[in-house]
């Protein structure tokens, strides 16, 4: 278990230390409690929930009301690990004022330690405004699942020269409006390794090789449960659908062979209390 919980200025000195930090990704108290007990240095409550528990196409029908609950269920699984609140689709992107209304209930309700937002230059004001607000926020650029339509699928981005110009052009103003730790999805390790080179806040990778301060998976894809589809980043560690189908199949078969329940699996009775019982309805006929 985590002795303590680290905060920015851990995070801030193991990049300067080169040592490599780990999250992943946790919805609910349990995946939170194991998460923490395996080490991890960071949880974050992505809005992929809506994906990975609710069974959508995308992130986008996710509403801050789901993110809050399931953050609330992760902190209480997870009290000694830095979390992070994933602001869904709609909850940063009308307004700077909503945005960091937004960001509160975060925090005053799931007790969150930092927020993570979508998007580049085009949300520099919000990630200002939450961080004036004295909170913690990080940004998410390359890959942003919630603007998916505008990037014509989920498609790995700044291939290109031109096209990784714009991701760094990105990382730079993220950084210079306050963020606290940048995370960099599905662009080629070079371009991300250059971010990193040129930022002084935590550069964090998904999907983004391996120059990066620390690395994120989604918990479904590292313990084999979300079977819609693989992404080319990801490293499968269980196959967790596999055993729950198993595990469900022969308890099913249990029942209905009358191999369970058992003796050992029933209670009771206080000795002497069965004859007493049944002379009490014997009375009552
Ligand atoms: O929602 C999420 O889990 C994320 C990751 C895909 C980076 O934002």
């Amino acid at each position: 278990m985590a002795a303590k919980k680290n905060t920015r200025f851990d995070l801030q000195k193991m990049k300067e230390a080169d040592q490599t930090i780990v999250w992943i990704t946790a919805y609910d108290y349990w995946t939170a409690n194991f998460a923490e007990q395996a080490g991890m240095d960071m949880i974050l409550v992505g809005d992929s929930l809506g994906m990975c528990i609710y069974g959508y196409s995308g992130t986008v029908p996710v509403t801050m009301d789901q993110c809050i609950c399931h953050s609330d269920a992760v902190r209480h699984g997870a009290p000694n690990t830095f979390i992070i609140g994933d602001m869904p689709f709609l909850s940063y992107q009308v307004s700077v004022e909503e945005a960091v209304r937004n960001a509160g209930r975060f925090h005053k309700e799931a007790g969150v330690d930092a927020v993570k937002l979508e998007g580049g230059v085009r949300v520099c004001p919000q990630i200002q405004a939450i961080s004036d607000g004295g909170m913690l926020v990080m940004g998410h650029i390359g890959l942003t699942p919630q603007s998916s339509g505008q990037l014509g699928g989920f498609k790995a981005q700044g291939r290109t020269a031109k096209a990784a110009r714009d991701v760094i052009a990105d990382a730079l103003a993220i950084e210079k409006a306050g963020a606290f730790a940048l995370l960099v999805e599905a662009v080629p390790p070079e371009v991300c390794g250059i971010i990193r080179e040129k930022l002084a806040i935590p550069v964090y990778g998904i999907g983004a090789g391996w120059e990066t301060d620390g690395q994120l998976m989604i918990c479904s894809d590292v313990l084999g449960i979300f079977q819609a589809f693989t992404p080319k980043f990801v490293k499968k560690y269980e196959n967790l659908a596999e055993k729950t189908i198993n595990a469900f199949r022969q308890y099913a078969e249990d029942v209905r062979s009358g191999q369970f329940p058992k003796e050992e699996h029933a209670y009771k009775m206080v000795e002497g209390e069965l004859p007493k019982l049944k002379h009490l309805l014997d009375e009552s006929e």
